[in-house]
């Protein structure tokens, strides 16, 4: 059995219960199933395989912001997977995990000098280019190396895409992307440039993105302005359609996949271009649960609150995006039900994952999952309030193993300097 399930009256992460992962691991604690990755990789590549002619499928870039931990990037390099990345840190994680470079885009609006040296003497596929300026800078730290930079236009089409407006990133005043018509002047310009290729367009309008219709929406204007960038002479054979793909949290409806391979197909197939796509959350965001333990139980006169070892530094997620995930105890999950708020130790009223939420009876002790915590989960977290940053384990079938052990106090505290002129 892939994923999280109850056996025997214990949830487990695949055969392994998470009783004994937090016994030999401690609290709180990312769980991750491999299996659960494997499966939403091939998910979404069957559906792309089968709306799609074999020659045109598009190579799937997973957006290793999500979950950069190496072990989950080698479960899907493994599974074919090329990369998206946004910093130098995730290009030497992709590069280690054994991702050919060739597969790999860099995007993000504000790439650094060393992180443009980093890619080009990585040879990796593209830059994703946000902004003229950037352009210019690509181009002067290509010639200074003496190597080509392909580059994509990121194109902003002016919607709203995301399932919360913090990452929601297609609109004109989001910071992401170049509006229609200077997407023009940047080919203009590149045609000059002595060491950059412009090759295509990129379109990544937000996260969390439920119906092909909003998809439908940006693109729709895809088709005339290649047709007419074509016409002026330039050359678009890369499109990089981007990430968004939702996932399950509450009861959401998700999107049709099949119904989104189709408008690729109707859409952007006959634009006779290669086809990428970044998907991040939709990879690892239902692969992974955040492993806590009751520590009290405390009862006020208006709230019933339980506090668990978790906290915001470990999942910012509900207190950042007001995001929500489902909470489930790990035992003697037929008790009857209590209405807790289910709360952090960090000394803060937003370090709260859910209020009024209906679970069995706990006591201190007692594990709970806080869960869709694949993604955007410990890639988030933070040393705040000197909390050592959790561990993760990764499950396969009856398999686990660490994937990152906790961090130590001596690594948070060690590396602060006081100066002798104190
Ligand atoms: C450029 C880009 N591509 C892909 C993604 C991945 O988005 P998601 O995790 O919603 O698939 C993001 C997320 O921020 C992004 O900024």
């Amino acid at each position: 059995m892939i994923g999280f399930n109850e056996k025997d009256g214990v949830l487990h992460a695949d055969n392994v219960p998470l009783t004994q992962l937090a016994e030999e691991f401690g609290t709180p604690l990312y769980v991750y199933s491999a299996g659960v990755i494997r499966a939403q990789y091939k998910a979404l590549s069957d559906a792309m395989a089968n709306a799609l002619p074999k020659d045109r499928q598009p190579l799937l870039c997973y957006a290793c912001k999500a979950n950069s931990n190496l072990a989950v990037l080698s479960v899907l390099q493994k599974s074919g997977s090329g990369l998206e990345i946004v910093s130098e840190g995730e290009l030497r994680r992709g590069l280690k995990a054994g991702f050919n470079p060739e597969t790999i885009v860099s995007t993000g609006v504000g790439k650094q000098a060393s992180e443009i040296k980093a890619c080009l003497e990585a040879g990796i596929h593209q830059f994703n280019v946000e902004s003229l300026p950037e352009l210019f800078h690509i181009q002067r730290i290509a010639e200074g190396l003496d190597i080509n930079a392909r580059v994509v236009f990121r194109l902003n089409p002016d919607v709203t895409g995301g399932g919360h407006h913090k990452i929601s990133t297609g609109r004109s005043r989001d910071k992401f992307g170049i509006g229609h018509d200077r997407v023009f002047e940047g080919f203009e310009i590149a045609k000059d440039m002595s060491h950059v290729e412009a090759v295509g367009l990129s379109m990544h309008i937000g996260s969390q993105v439920f119906t092909v219709e909003t998809f439908k929406e940006a693109f729709e204007k895809l088709p005339a302005l290649v047709k007419e960038l074509r016409g002026a002479g330039h050359t678009i054979e890369r499109l990089d359609i981007g990430g968004g793909f939702p996932i399950v949290y509450d009861d959401e409806k998700l999107l049709d996949l099949s119904a989104y391979a189709q408008w690729v197909n109707d859409i952007v197939v006959p634009l006779d271009t290669e086809i990428i796509m970044e998907p991040g959350r939709y990879m690892v965001g239902n692969a992974g649960v955040l492993l806590s333990e009751v520590l009290y139980i405390k009862e006020t006169h208006e709230r019933n609150f339980l506090i668990i070892d978790a906290a915001m530094n470990d999942l910012i997620r509900p207190t950042l995006y007001d995001a929500y995930h489902g909470i489930e105890a790990v035992e003697n999950r037929d008790l009857e039900k209590v209405s807790y708020d289910v709360v952090g130790p960090v000394c803060e009223t937003g370090d709260t994952f859910s209020t009024g939420r209906s679970l069995p009876l706990m006591n201190e002790g007692d594990l709970a999952v806080i869960k869709s915590t694949g993604a955007y989960g410990f890639c988030m977290a933070s040393n705040y309030n000197t909390r050592p940053m959790p561990a993760e384990v990764l499950v396969d079938g009856d398999q686990y193993s660490l994937i990152k052990p906790r961090q130590s106090y001596e690594d948070l505290i060690d590396n602060d300097i006081v100066p002798d002129f104190l």
